[in-house]
């Protein structure tokens, strides 16, 4: 067993049980290995693919010379070389094949014995995927699986070259395309599980939104390089939905941050199954009915639920009030405010909670799901923390407040310009939009 080439040293900093620990270099790699060792197969697939991929702090899988190494460093390093150890096949694309000069994938003399304790064979797989099924000639040296289309101009010297066994046709659905779902189907077949795939990112992008990938081990390099190089994912389109992630390990090598995510399953999520979405609702004063009406009516026929928040209001700017209420011809209310007549806060919280009530029952005699809070007198943070748990919108219900509105200070204003989502501002009473 030889010396660690990367002689790096990880400390793990989650999951938190596990915080705390150190990874000393190791030629066999057991403690590390054994974090990473024998994730379940996945039914769709048969199969389990660990995406591996580094980046730069920038988002950047290579620097200005086109290769992923230069974004790397010896954290990196010893964690990908251990990886491949747990593999069956590694999987590329044709461009990271052209770009990085791949040849036979090697694992190293100290891991074999790893592979050996798993029942598997001193060499690794190397899987290409490519829609041409031109790759340069060293590629094909260490007798690779090639995964292409019926289509593809390289095809028949593939075939010559490596024999019909090792080339393996899966078409996508426009010509030149591989399936790559099918790709690992068949990979699985050849009892190839194990799947370790080194990106680059077009492939990566086509497993993901294939629903193929696993898990992500990405490593994040302290390193900014701008320019134009690619992310983990390359693809033009958006994934829709977005792939959720939940974060399973956390290492640390020096500046260099090691992380370890599991591709999120429906099943993991049971909360994002049938949850209409949600609407927030900022009121200044209880909901009457045809506040309700009004608020529902905005989103006619779409299934919603509503989220109602009403500040415990013991602190607002006492002379916009006093001129709000003078404006409105509330003598009285306003010579109370001025004289120390405001409602301390327990009675400030006591008179929220009975609006809340109300508009709560508004909601629901108007058959539509309606929750909702108390909330602070500066609203703000409550209607953050409630678009960060994914209200797509925020309705504020207010009376009109002279001055406010005419600085553009009031609550609508202020919470379009910190919440980046659409708010609407009704006016309490009224079928006006403020
Ligand atoms: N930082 C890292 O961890 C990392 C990892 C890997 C790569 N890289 C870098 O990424 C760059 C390469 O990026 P890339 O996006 O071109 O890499 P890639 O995904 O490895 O290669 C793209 C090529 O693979 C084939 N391919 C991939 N998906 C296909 C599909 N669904 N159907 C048919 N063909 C498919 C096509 O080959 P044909 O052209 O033959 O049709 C395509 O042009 C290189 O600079 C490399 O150094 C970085």
């Amino acid at each position: 067993m030889g010396a660690v080439p990367d002689a790096a040293e990880y400390h793990v900093l989650y999951p938190p049980e596990r915080a705390g620990l150190r990874l000393p270099p190791d030629p066999g790699e057991a403690a590390l290995l054994a974090l990473f060792d024998d994730p379940p197969v996945n039914p769709a697939t048969g199969a389990h693919i660990r995406a591996v991929m580094l980046a730069s702090a920038d988002g950047a899988v290579t620097g200005a010379d086109g290769v992923a190494g230069s974004v790397g460093d010896p954290g990196d390093r010893r964690l990908f070389a251990a990886l491949r150890a747990l593999a069956d096949v590694v999987l590329v694309g044709a461009g990271t094949v052209r770009a990085e000069g791949y040849r036979d994938v090697q694992v190293p003399h100290r891991l074999r014995a790893a592979r050996a304790a798993r029942g598997r064979p001193d060499r690794v797989t190397l899987a290409v995927v490519t829609g041409t099924g031109v790759l340069p000639e060293p590629a094909l040296d260490g007798d690779p699986l090639v995964i292409t289309s019926s289509g593809a101009p390289g095809l028949a010297a593939l075939r010559a070259g490596l024999g019909d066994d090792r080339v393996i046709v899966a078409d996508g659905p426009t010509p030149g395309q591989v399936d790559v779902g099918a790709a690992v189907r068949a990979l699985a077949a050849r009892g190839l599980t194990r799947v370790h795939a080194e990106g680059g990112p077009t492939l990566l992008a086509a497993l993901v939104a294939a629903g193929a990938v696993d898990e992500l081990c990405l490593t994040l390099g302290p390193l900014l390089v701008g320019g134009p190089a690619p992310r983990v994912l390359d693809t033009p389109t958006w994934l829709d939905p977005p792939v959720h992630l939940e974060l399973a390990h956390l290492l640390r090598a020096d500046d260099t941050l090691l992380g370890r995510w599991r591709v999120a399953t429906a099943a993991d999520r049971p909360e994002e199954e049938h949850v209409p979405e949600t609407i927030v609702v900022l009121a200044e004063d209880a909901l009457s009915a045809a506040d309700v009406a009004h608020v529902v009516g905005l989103h006619a026929g779409e299934e919603l639920a509503y989220r109602v928040l009403v500040p415990a209001d013991t602190d607002r700017p006492l002379l916009p009030w006093v001129l709000d209420s003078i404006g409105l011809g509330e003598l009285r209310a306003a010579w109370d405010r001025l004289t120390g007549d405001e409602p301390s806060e327990p009675q400030a919280k006591a008179t929220a909670e009975q609006q809340l009530a109300r508009s709560l029952a508004a909601f629901r005699a108007a058959g539509s799901p309606a929750t909702g809070a108390v909330v602070d007198d500066d609203p703000l943070p409550a209607l953050r923390a409630a678009v960060e748990e994914g209200a797509r919108e925020v309705v504020v219900a207010t009376y009109p407040h002279l001055v406010e509105d005419t600085f553009h200070r009031d609550w609508a204003s202020r919470a379009r310009e910190a919440l980046h989502v659409p708010v609407l501002h009704l006016y309490l009473g009224t079928s006006e939009l403020g």
